[in-house]
């Protein structure tokens, strides 16, 4: 334990309760979540359907705030945070890989890849687009830049929405069943580029039903009925 105590935190959440109201009923869909993720790290979460993973991947991107207890992003405790100061650590310091990629369909991916770097407002224009052509370049789009997203294939459309993700050089990836529409080659692929992105240092947290994608992470939550079971399938 010295060592991990020794790392800096990505993510800490303490006592997390994320309850909805469905017609005037509380869903509680988070039941006193606690999560610590070192920086660098590659974490899977995984958990039968409704239990809770997409509520927490979603909190955990600053996504959600409609929660109760305390978390630390990088240092600093972002549950006491307004929704301007939540803004740009969630846009500058965290990607977002989709199970159904989420690219606008009217865009090229060259467009859609800017877009959240030209949402940062701390670049040039140009810049903005250098960034997003290099980054599609070294997810092998160099040429399908002026593509829309359904002129690619699927696993094409998944590189693009990583190239995406990784534009504003995020200190945290977070994936939502990241290779969940994809065939199991294509999968492998998608899986590769995320080892070796986590390889180069970022890091990861992922949610999967798949066993195989989760044996290529460093650790495994479960979780079940809103709460955490480590160590239980
Ligand atoms: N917007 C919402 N309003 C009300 N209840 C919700 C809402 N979103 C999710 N829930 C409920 O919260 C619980 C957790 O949902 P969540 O989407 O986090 O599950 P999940 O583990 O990601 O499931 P899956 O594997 O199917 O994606 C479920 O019982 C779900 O029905
Ligand atoms: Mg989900």
């Amino acid at each position: 334990m010295a060592a991990r105590d020794a790392r800096s935190w990505a993510v800490r959440l303490r006592d997390v309760h994320r309850v909805y109201s469905r017609s005037g009923a509380p869903v509680p869909a988070l039941r006193g979540i606690d999560v610590d993720v070192a920086e660098g790290e590659f974490t899977a979460i995984m958990g039968p359907s409704g239990s809770g993973k997409s509520t927490l991947l979603h909190i955990l991107g600053l996504v959600d705030t409609d929660y109760e207890g305390s978390y630390e992003f990088c240092g600093r405790r972002v549950s006491g945070f307004s929704s301007d100061e939540l803004a740009p650590v969630r846009n500058r310091e965290i990607g977002f890989v989709f199970q159904a990629f989420h690219l606008l369909p009217q865009l090229s991916i060259l467009d859609n890849a800017a877009l959240p770097a030209l949402y940062a407002r701390d670049r040039t224009r140009e810049d903005c687009f250098d960034t997003a052509r290099a980054r599609l370049e070294e997810m092998g789009l160099g040429d399908r830049l002026e593509h829309k997203p359904t002129e690619l294939s699927i696993g094409q459309r998944q590189r693009a929405a990583i190239a995406r993700s990784l534009v504003n050089r995020p200190r945290v990836l977070l994936a939502d069943e990241p290779t969940g529409a994809l065939d199991s080659k294509t999968a492998q692929e998608i899986m590769d580029i995320l080892g070796e992105l986590h390889l180069r240092g970022s890091t990861l947290i992922l949610i999967t039903h798949d066993r195989e994608v989760a044996e290529s992470a460093e650790r495994v939550i479960h979780v079940r009925d809103g709460q955490i079971h480590d160590g239980v399938a």
